[in-house]
């Protein structure tokens, strides 16, 4: 049986599930691949560190070199996270004709264009399912399975470790902060968790979608980002009481200007598959010209979800290996991609969910609702506890639909009024059926 040697950049949570499915899963491996995959070094920051599941001590090391200027290793699987060394070991590899699989988002939404192009100079494959979705295989099915469809929207729940925060706070009563470190334990957060809560893990995966539905290249860092810091576990209830579900969305649409890209927490309809998708699960909804609306459903992070996406890239690398084959499709899945600005998105139009805080006084309601009403944001709905005099109020409203700009404007009105207590929290409300319009 033929052997291909692969080296491991990092062994944390990632790195250990790939280990554990190597190991596990082997037989089912071979069978498929026709050979054995071998673990020739693993790449660590502290050698003593105690691990999960045990490597080798042979196997360990502290120094890159010994796996990249190890001739006999065919894939490097980058597991490190961040930037730096993450993207010069990468080039190293490439620069040295391996082929690499890596599910640093990061990395790759930052510097995919330096990495691609090192790899097509050199004719080797840089893969990256685990990087978005953690084991769904979102990536190699818009690449491949939609490869003949024109994607018109996607919208994704795409961040396990928000998902879960949300899910914990709404559905089981935890406090926030308590609800991240579970995240943390379980293994599903960033090394930096205000990566994920923030937003910015959802707007770099985000980017890599973009890439591979419409052949265009979004720097994440100009797509709006909203995180999920500042809902309150009274947004969540208050939401299941109006019928809804609070979750992180990213959202894409293609239109003629060019990409509409956002990331934000949203209210999702109680009906809508959307409110299912619970705990560290991801969900992307892909709206394209044929097929019309897929759903991509899985555990979105974790050991286990990700490390089979990784070894799953590690076995297609090797089949072309096998086959003396090209890489397979190109990994941008374009073979021409564009730069592109998202669009800006002040004239997308939501309905809101608002949370006003005021005191009870009288004539309150009225300054707020005229001050809505002058920017010609329309009331569906409201609501308000009853307090005593003078004591404050969480004055929830629910808006008809009306465009980023007004309702921005008017909240920034209300927000100077004298009486408000302190910034007005809005919640767009998005159905996820709706994006990229009708097929
Ligand atoms: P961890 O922080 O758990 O693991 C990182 C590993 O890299 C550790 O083994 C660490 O060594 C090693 N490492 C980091 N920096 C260096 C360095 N400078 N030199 C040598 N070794 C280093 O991260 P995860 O496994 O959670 O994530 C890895 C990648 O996978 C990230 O890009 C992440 O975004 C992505 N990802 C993670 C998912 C998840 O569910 N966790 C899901 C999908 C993608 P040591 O152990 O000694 O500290
Ligand atoms: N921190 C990420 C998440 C890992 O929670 O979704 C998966 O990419």
């Amino acid at each position: 049986m033929r052997t291909i040697a692969i080296g491991l950049l990092g062994a944390g949570n990632v790195g250990q599930g790939v280990l554990r499915i190597l190991t596990e899963n082997a037989d089912a491996i071979e069978g498929r691949l026709g050979a054995q995959l071998d673990v020739a070094g693993v790449l660590v920051r502290d050698l003593d560190k105690p691990r999960s599941v045990p490597v080798p001590p042979d196997l360990l090391t502290d120094d890159p070199q010994r796996i990249l200027g190890d001739p006999s290793v065919r894939v490097v699987v980058e597991l490190l996270g961040g930037i730096e060394p993450a993207r010069s070991l990468v080039l190293d590899a490439i620069a040295r004709g391996k082929h690499v699989v890596t599910a640093n988002k990061a990395l790759l939404a930052t510097c995919g264009r330096e990495i691609f192009a090192a790899a097509a100079a050199q004719g080797v494959s840089v893969y990256f399912e685990g990087s978005v979705a953690g084991g769904v295989p979102i990536l190699r099915t818009l690449r491949e399975g939609l490869a003949s469809d024109r994607i018109l929207g996607i919208c994704g729940i795409v961040n396990g470790t928000c998902n879960f925060v949300l899910d914990a706070m709404g559905r089981h009563g935890l406090d926030y902060a308590a609800a991240v470190a579970e995240a943390q334990d379980a293994g599903y957060a960033e090394a930096d968790p205000s990566l994920d809560v923030e937003g910015i893990d959802a707007a770099q995966k985000l980017a890599l979608l973009c890439l591979v539905s419409f052949g265009l290249r979004v720097d994440p860092r100009r797509i709006p980002t909203e995180g999920i810091t500042r809902v309150r576990a009274f947004d969540l209830q208050t939401a299941e009481r109006l019928g809804y579900v609070v979750k992180l969305l990213a959202l894409a649409e293609a239109t003629e200007s060019g990409v509409r890209a956002r990331v934000h927490p949203a209210l999702v309809p109680r009906d809508s598959v959307f409110a299912g998708v619970h705990g560290p699960f991801n969900a992307v909804l892909v709206n394209s010209a044929a097929l019309g609306r897929s759903l991509y459903y899985g555990l979105g992070a974790g050991m286990m979800p990700t490390g089979m996406a990784v070894v799953s890239d590690v076995v297609e690398v090797c089949r072309n290996v096998l086959a003396f084959a090209d890489a397979g499709p190109p990994p941008e899945a374009f073979r021409e991609v564009r730069d592109a600005e998202p669009l800006p998105i002040d004239e997308v139009e939501h309905e809101n969910y608002l949370c006003v805080h005021v005191p009870n006084v009288p004539g309150v309601l009225g300054r707020v609702a005229s001050c809505l009403g002058r920017h010609g944001v329309s009331i569906k709905r409201m609501n308000q506890d009853t307090p005593g005099p003078g004591e404050p109020i969480d004055m929830v409203i629910l808006t008809e639909r009306v465009a980023e700009a007004r309702i921005a404007a008017a909240l920034a009105e209300v927000d100077r009024f004298d009486d408000v207590l302190g910034p007005t929290d809005r919640i767009r409300i998005v159905d996820p059926d709706a994006v990229g319009g009708v097929p």
